[in-house]
């Protein structure tokens, strides 16, 4: 469906924020576009609301109700561009950047990152179908994971992806299906680099006690089983964990991957030419998080990449990186319909909204932390100092604590920012609550890209044997 919005006009961004009172269109612009707390086209229009890719976020909530995904298609298609771009300025050899679809695996949005050149990183059978139904070549199209099933990995190698081998039971698979192939199953390997960095422990995966990977241990051996395989071994990966600020974790990666290029092809004659350093790059959730720029991460990377390889006297890789959140985390905001309030006194006001856990299970699972703003009142003064609770039958499920709103009342519009990535792709139906829609909004138009659950979808999957009809 796609509905043409008028478009009013363009006025100062002036958005809140709960550390300072009051956080406004000069402080927002004077940060680099990717550390944006908004998505690229956010404005407040005339009637004092918050638009979004030129349409008004409190008529798309009435359109399409709430709580509603509302994807920015500028800011996905220039995170994109920032991403080829910072490659092409910044590194000699070939490259090529892949979209973490975990981050939020849909048909639309892998149609746009794909039509921006980008491959694809899937991590199931599912993420390989979404990938493929919207028109991504199998070449683009990278399978991750600890414990790929025989299914899924045939699957993967009869659609002509690129499998990223993980572990010793998924090489002797591999090896196994190569027999029934016409051709040599295309691989890299997944090595266990060993670089520590700065994140939630559940988030962090390069360092040696981690369930991905090959541990650097075992590489002789490995090497050695795919010399006389018959798997088509075209490089290693590695990646190191999510929303990292810091650089040198992603600048070493090169000078320790360099060492099993060479190790490779030196004792073993294997003739690697691809080498994926992960994604991980973080962003901006509030005001105090500061990460590096696109740009500045693929300077850095490429740096190392480069530095490394020139060292030990080896052509320059293919660099491959697969971004997630860096890529999608910001060009999305959830629009939510507040509704009651209790207010404990001297201790705190709640305000509930219509989702929570389900639509962003963030807050909860990594006590991660957001903003928001009430999206039909923009420029209301700030004057109290609330809680945001979703709905489920948790204690736990705050969106926001401690956020500093106008007054708001039933009906308002509650706009959260930054939630492009892990959230629609981690919802759940936790309570029996319906998924969320979804829109890309762009030039004033919006366009439904995930239907909202009904009730009825609800029930598409349960069974319910005779025996127990009432
Ligand atoms: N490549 C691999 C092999 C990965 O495991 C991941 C993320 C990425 C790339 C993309 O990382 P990104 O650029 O998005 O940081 N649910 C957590 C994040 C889990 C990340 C899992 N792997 C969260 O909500 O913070």
């Amino acid at each position: 469906m796609t509905t043409a919005l008028s478009k009013p006009k363009q006025e100062t961004v002036s958005v809140n924020s709960t550390n300072s009172p009051q956080i406004n269109a000069a402080s927002l612009d004077s940060l680099s576009p990717n550390q944006q707390l908004l998505p690229l086209t956010a404005l407040v229009n005339s009637h004092d609301r918050l638009e979004i890719g030129g349409c008004d976020v409190v008529d798309l909530v009435q359109q399409y109700g709430s709580p509603l995904y509302i994807l920015d298609e500028v800011s996905l298609r220039t995170a994109c561009q920032q991403y080829r771009d910072a490659f092409a300025k910044h590194y000699q050899g070939q490259s090529q950047v892949l979209y973490a679809s975990k981050a939020w695996s849909c048909l639309a949005v892998c149609a746009i990152v794909g039509s921006e050149g980008l491959g694809i990183d899937v991590v199931s059978a599912g993420e390989i179908l979404t990938a493929l139904r919207a028109g991504v070549s199998p070449s683009l199209i990278y399978f991750h994971g600890n414990n790929k099933s025989l299914e899924e990995l045939t699957y993967a190698l009869e659609s002509g992806c690129t499998v990223v081998v993980d572990n010793w039971h998924e090489l002797k698979t591999l090896e196994s299906l190569a027999l029934e192939q016409t051709s040599k199953p295309r691989i890299m390997l997944r090595l266990t680099p060993g670089i520590e960095c700065h994140t939630h422990e559940y988030i962090q995966t390069g360092h040696i006690d981690s369930k991905f990977g090959f541990d650097p241990n075992e590489i002789d051996a490995v090497f050695a089983f795919l010399s006389k395989s018959s798997l088509n071994c075209v490089g290693i990966h590695a990646h190191i964990g999510s929303q990292i600020f810091e650089l040198q974790p992603h600048q070493d990666i090169g000078g320790v991957m360099v060492q099993w290029f060479k190790l490779a092809g030196e004792k073993y004659g294997l003739k690697f030419s691809e080498l994926n350093i992960g994604g991980g790059l973080g962003i901006r959730y509030v005001e105090s998080d500061d990460p590096p720029s696109i740009e500045e991460w693929v300077k850095t990377v490429s740096a190392g990449v480069t530095d490394a390889f020139v060292a030990e006297g080896l052509a320059l890789p293919k660099l491959l990186c697969e971004p997630g959140r860096s890529l999608i985390g910001s060009t999305c905001v959830t629009a939510y319909t507040i509704g009651g309030s209790k207010t404990v006194p001297d201790i705190r006001t709640y305000i509930t909204v219509d989702g929570g856990m389900s639509d962003n299970p963030r807050p909860i699972t990594y006590q991660s932390k957001y903003r928001a703003v009430v999206a039909n009142h923009m420029s209301a003064s700030l004057s109290q100092t609330v809680t945001i609770a979703g709905k489920h039958c948790e204690s736990g499920d705050i969106l926001i604590k401690d956020i500093q709103l106008p007054v708001t009342n039933p009906g308002d519009i509650l706009v959260v920012f930054g939630t492009g990535a892990y959230n629609y792709s981690m919802a759940s139906n936790y309570n029996r609550l319906p998924k969320a829609a979804a829109v890309v909004v762009e030039g004033g138009e919006s366009s439904l890209i995930v239907k909202r659950e009904t009730r009825e979808d609800l029930l598409r999957q349960d069974c319910l044997p005779e025996r127990l009809r009432q």
